[in-house]
């Protein structure tokens, strides 16, 4: 087997036996696919916080076909996807020609997704549609008012951008690189883009009410000033921490507006949840805009875009053929 490896010094592509997969999943898989997070860029820069214990095949996603199966729901020779549950934290993980894993939150390959297409869209994507099935969950509408995107580049906020946009709502997209990515932003949905450093400064608790619902991958002050800004009964669902884990706010827009602050997880959600996230990533997607966002790199080209990702010189998704 071909796989990149983290242990304590930092991680290398190896190659290692098939012993070397210890975990006791009974499903045998041949990687195909895989994509690049922005955990998995931490755990490729060594950065802590994603991999807790060595050595680790890193990757939490995988797409590829089973080998081997001792789960009914899994034929040999089926596709099969994996998304979190524990990959590349404690179980071995998608960057590997061949992989052992549990079922409990395995999922058969989308109808109307490729396997490039499921894979390119990745965590990233059905944490997107797990935020965006929160806001509707909420009956947030487009009629309410439009909606913020943070981090509105990056996986999540790209494809929550799309989704939302195809649903009908108005988009506003943060980002850094108004200059260079702003063009890419409207051509994904975009409605207006926002310079992210209007949200960088730390602000009033309750600010002026401008958002029905906010998708936010940045955390901190960011997410502090989303929060201020959101309308009364709308939903902030948080999804992530590129900026920052802190919370700087108050009560007050919870208890004086009733916002809601919804946490997405998508490492351990269950299958239900999973299976709505990728029935609307199949649905609600236009795929050559899909197909246009996502770059490739393979194995041997991943280190170098994962420094990337974590010095912020990338957009969109990243497709990894294994
Ligand atoms: N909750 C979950 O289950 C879950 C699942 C997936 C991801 N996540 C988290 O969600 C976050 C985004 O993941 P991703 O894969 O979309 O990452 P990504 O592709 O790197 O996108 C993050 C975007 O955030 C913006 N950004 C970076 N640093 C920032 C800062 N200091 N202030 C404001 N904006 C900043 C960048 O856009 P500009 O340069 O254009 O401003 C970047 O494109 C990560 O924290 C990730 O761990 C959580």
């Amino acid at each position: 087997m071909r796989a990149i490896v983290v242990r304590e010094s930092g991680s290398a592509i190896e190659e290692v036996g098939e012993e070397f997969l210890d975990g006791d999943g009974g499903i045998v898989v041949d990687v195909r696919f895989s994509d690049l997070n922005y955990k998995d860029a931490m755990a490729l820069t060594g950065r802590p916080g994603v991999v807790r214990k060595h050595p680790l095949i890193a990757g939490i996603d995988l797409v590829g076909t089973v080998a081997e199966s001792d789960d009914t729901r899994f034929a040999p020779g089926s596709w099969i996807m994996l998304n979190g549950a524990g990959l590349s934290e404690t179980e071995h993980g998608g960057y590997a020609t061949r992989a052992r894993i549990k079922g409990d939150h395995a999922v058969a390959l989308p109808e109307g997704l490729s396997p490039e297409q499921a894979a390119a869209l990745g965590t990233a994507g059905y944490t997107a549609a797990l935020a965006v099935l929160r806001i509707l969950s909420e009956n947030v509408m487009p009629d309410d008012g439009p909606v913020l995107v943070t981090g509105a580049t990056g996986g999540v906020g790209s494809i929550a951008t799309q989704l939302l946009a195809n649903a009908g709502y108005v988009v506003y997209a943060t980002t850094g690189r108004a200059d260079q990515l702003g063009d890419y932003l409207r051509s994904i949905g975009a409605d207006e883009v926002i310079d992210r450093a209007t949200l960088a400064e730390a602000g009033r608790p309750l600010q002026k009410a401008t958002y029905a619902a906010v998708v936010d991958s940045v955390g901190g002050v960011t997410l502090a000033n989303a929060i201020a800004q959101t309308n009364r009964g709308g939903v902030v669902a948080a999804c992530g921490l590129a900026g920052s884990h802190d919370l700087p706010t108050t009560v007050m827009p919870f208890i004086l507006r009733g916002v809601t602050l919804a946490g997405i997880d998508s490492v351990w959600a269950n299958l239900d949840d999973r299976a709505d996230a990728w029935r609307i990533l199949a649905r609600g997607l236009d795929l050559d805009k899909l197909d246009a966002m996502t770059q490739h790199v393979d194995l041997d080209g991943l280190h170098a875009a994962a420094e990337e990702m974590m010095s912020g010189q990338r957009h969109g998704r990243t497709l990894v053929t294994i």
